[in-house]
């Protein structure tokens, strides 16, 4: 145990492709947003104090001992503490953030991680990915119900991933970088309830919904494709697709498809709705390697400008490499 504090970070996640088929067996494909991040410092507390968890921005005091099991934070503690076969020790962990909640952005994910990964090094044990994405995937049930597992994957591993659910992820190698425009609905909206209006819909209709799956599936693959070949050109229209196959599915929203239109009005080469849908947030993808000239960077800048008039609460822009 270290006698002085430790601090660890997560990063954001926006998924490109795929989002509600991942659930039902379909690949995937997320990237880390680097711009946006969960911190935890753990600080020794007094002997017999155990362990306690802080999220001032969101008013929250929690002492391990006395919530309940599916306390999400606690609960991030508690399977690492268990994996570690450690007992509760003295402790505070203080966790801030700057990614919006309820936003398709992967907070609740990256506090996970963060939770864990501080934790841990507070205990002298380094974990790294392949051991704290299962962890944060236990906390993702708690969270979603009936979580896909790339959320927990692309903020562990901190790299764009190609997930299929049942097969896990394969590292996605990045042919030429890209600018991604995230805006911000403002409207906060719970993967839950998205992923299970979808399953009631299949539910209903499984025919339908398993075509539409299926198209989602071979897009995201095109997608891979593209993305390793270094063809930025034909993402654009694959996310275009996306996004109306996502309508299909039921999860747009009036904001969300407002905001799309004014990306693509701006001249984004495609953009579509992020993560659960039903409010949260939308990505346009502007025209911008970082080698490509000052003329195409003004391009993104030009959509992030044309979201911001459209209304975006928030617009974060980011640069997609092999890394991260
Ligand atoms: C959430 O980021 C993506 C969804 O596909 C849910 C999941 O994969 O668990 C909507």
């Amino acid at each position: 145990m270290t006698p002085t504090p430790v601090q660890s970070s997560a990063p954001g996640k926006v998924i490109l492709f795929g989002e509600h088929a991942v659930v039902h067996g379909r690949p995937a494909i997320a990237v880390p947003v680097t711009q946006v991040r969960a911190t935890v410092t753990a600080k020794p507390a007094p002997p017999g104090s155990g362990l306690t968890l802080i999220a001032s921005d969101l008013g929250k005091r929690i002492a391990l001992s006395t919530v309940p099991q599916d306390e999400p934070l606690a609960a991030a503690a508690r399977f690492t503490l268990i994996h570690l076969s450690m007992p509760e020790p003295d402790v505070t962990l203080n966790i801030h953030s700057t990614i919006p909640i309820a936003s398709g952005l992967g907070s609740g994910t990256a506090v996970s991680t963060a939770i864990v990964r501080a934790l841990a090094s507070f205990l002298d044990h380094k974990l790294g990915p392949a051991e704290v994405s299962p962890l944060v995937f236990e906390v993702e049930k708690i969270h979603h119900g009936t979580p896909s597992g790339i959320d927990n994957t692309v903020v562990a591993y901190e790299r764009p991933v190609y997930f299929a659910r049942g097969r896990g992820s394969e590292p996605l190698t990045v042919g030429e970088p890209f600018t991604l425009v995230i805006g911000d609905t403002g409207i906060r909206s719970s993967t839950r309830v998205a992923v299970e209006r979808v399953r009631r819909a299949w539910e209903r209709n499984r025919a339908r919904y398993d075509a539409l799956f299926n198209r989602i599936g071979d897009l995201v693959d095109e997608g891979r494709d593209a993305i390793e070949a270094g063809d930025v050109d034909a993402l654009g229209p694959l996310m275009d697709h996306n996004h109306e196959l996502l309508i299909e599915l039921g999860v747009s929203s009036p904001q969300l498809d407002a905001l799309v239109n004014a990306a693509r009005s701006s001249g984004a080469m495609g953009a579509k709705l992020s993560g659960g849908g039903l409010g949260g947030n939308m990505i346009a993808l502007g025209h911008a390697s970082p080698h490509a000239g000052r003329a195409q960077m003004d391009d993104a800048e030009q959509v992030a400008q044309a979201l911001t008039e459209a209304g975006a609460a928030r617009v974060i822009r980011t640069t997609v490499t092999a890394t991260g």
